[in-house]
């Protein structure tokens, strides 16, 4: 029996391996579809790839540049602040300037007519000692010829004795004392020798303190207008410290409402320190000026008879420490003292507690920027509310810029 296949079976077949080729075509265009879809993906992320790392750059290189805008910006405020404090206390250095320099002004006068007044004193004992000079060789060739010819002997030349040893009188063959001398130059200066004398040595002398205040104002302003190097440089702290002692001193003056402020500077001998000075300056002015300002504080408040009572004084203290790596400026006062729940705001930019047009909040602030992050060193501060208040800081006697290995 041979097997017939059904006509319908037969077409059934036949359709379906059509469609079993249009789908197999289908399959391979919608393969080569995937791949290309596929490649296009993997153009596509790795063009999102690079967008995202040029993004990721472009906010780098933002970040790097924000970040040194913004240490150009606090080099603008230590300026400016430093600026601020010099134009605070411009009067003040004028004045400083002013005072050794009328004092020298007001004694060249007197000082030099005590010199022409000397001048003319030893002129006047040169001219007596040239006639001396004259007389004893006219009388040296009397006697020579004299001893030729005896007749021609004067009585009176030959005894010197017999002139009066202080008139000056040439004949008499003495010099005269300077005393008797000065009498001429007496009339002519109206001075008198004695006291030239001693007056001389204490006008040169008191020049010389003028002279010496005026090389400290210069030093002192030089240390405070010093502008830093891109590298740090090798420092006195105490000069710093005493710069910014001068700029502030006409604050320490007693007024109508407090007493003088006491400043008591307790020094150790300390090792130069490798820093950026001028920005170590304004931390010395900065923290001197709060303690200052916190004595004023105190003292507005305070009723009169406890303003006698208790001094006002500002202690600095310098040390080296223990490792022998590092030192400590202490600045103390015994002003209106920080209550606790402020302090953890006073490094804060923009804190103050003081009247508008008074503070800036900036001090504290640029004070711990310049400590901590510029030299690598630590501030802090202790307090208590009413009795006193201590900066501490600390540096590094080798700036870590210098050395990295340190
Ligand atoms: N020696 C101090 N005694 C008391 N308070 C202080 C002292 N130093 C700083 N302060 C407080 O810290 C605040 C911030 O100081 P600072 O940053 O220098 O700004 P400013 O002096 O302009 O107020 C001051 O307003 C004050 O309240
Ligand atoms: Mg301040």
């Amino acid at each position: 029996m041979t097997y017939q296949a059904k006509p319908d079976a037969i077409r059934h077949l036949n359709e379906l391996q059509k469609q079993c080729r249009v789908l197999s075509k289908k399959l391979q265009a919608s393969e080569e579809e995937r791949a290309i879809l596929e490649d296009l993906n993997d153009k596509k992320e790795m063009l999102l790839r690079n967008v995202l790392r040029d993004l990721q750059k472009s906010r780098d290189e933002l970040t790097a540049k924000n970040q040194s805008l913004e240490e150009a910006l606090r080099d603008v405020q230590i300026a400016e602040n430093k600026m601020s404090t010099l134009g605070q206390s411009m009067a003040f250095i004028a004045h400083e300037i002013n005072n050794p320099l009328q004092f020298l002004w007001g004694n060249i006068d007197p000082a030099l007519d005590y010199i022409h007044y000397l001048l003319e004193l030893i002129d006047l004992y040169e001219s007596q000692n040239a006639d001396l000079d004259e007389s004893s060789s006219l009388s040296k060739s009397a006697t020579e010829s004299s001893s030729i010819n005896p007749s021609s002997i004067n009585p009176s030349s030959g005894n010197p004795s017999s002139g009066n040893p202080s008139s000056g009188n040439p004949s008499s063959g003495k010099p005269s004392s300077i005393n008797s001398l000065s009498n001429k130059a007496d009339e002519k200066w109206g001075l008198d020798l004695e006291f030239v004398r001693s007056d001389l040595i204490k006008i040169i002398s008191s020049m010389r303190h003028g002279v010496q205040r005026l090389q400290e104002v210069s030093k002192s302003l030089r240390i405070m207008a010093r502008t830093d190097l891109d590298t740090p440089v090798k420092f006195d702290i105490h000069d710093g410290i005493n710069s910014a002692i001068l700029i502030l001193k006409h604050r320490l003056k007693a007024t109508q409402s407090r007493p003088e402020i006491q400043l008591i500077a307790d020094y150790q001998d300390l090792p130069e320190v490798e820093c950026f000075a001028g920005q170590l300056n304004q931390v010395f002015t900065n923290l001197l000026g709060n303690a200052i300002d916190a004595l004023e504080e105190l003292n507005s408040d305070r009723k009169c008879q406890h303003r006698c009572d208790r001094p006002n004084w500002i202690v600095i203290e310098t040390r080296l420490l223990a490792d022998q790596s590092t030192i400590s400026i202490c600045i103390r006062d015994n002003g209106v003292g920080i209550a606790p729940s402020i302090q953890p705001r006073i490094f804060d930019r923009s804190f103050t507690t003081k009247p508008v047009g008074q503070g800036t909040g900036l001090g504290l602030a640029l004070c711990r920027e310049i400590v901590v992050q510029r030299h690598q060193g630590t501030i802090a501060v202790e307090s208590e509310l009413g009795q006193s208040t201590a900066f501490t800081i600390t540096l590094p006697l080798k700036h870590a810029r210098v050395d990295p290995s340190t």
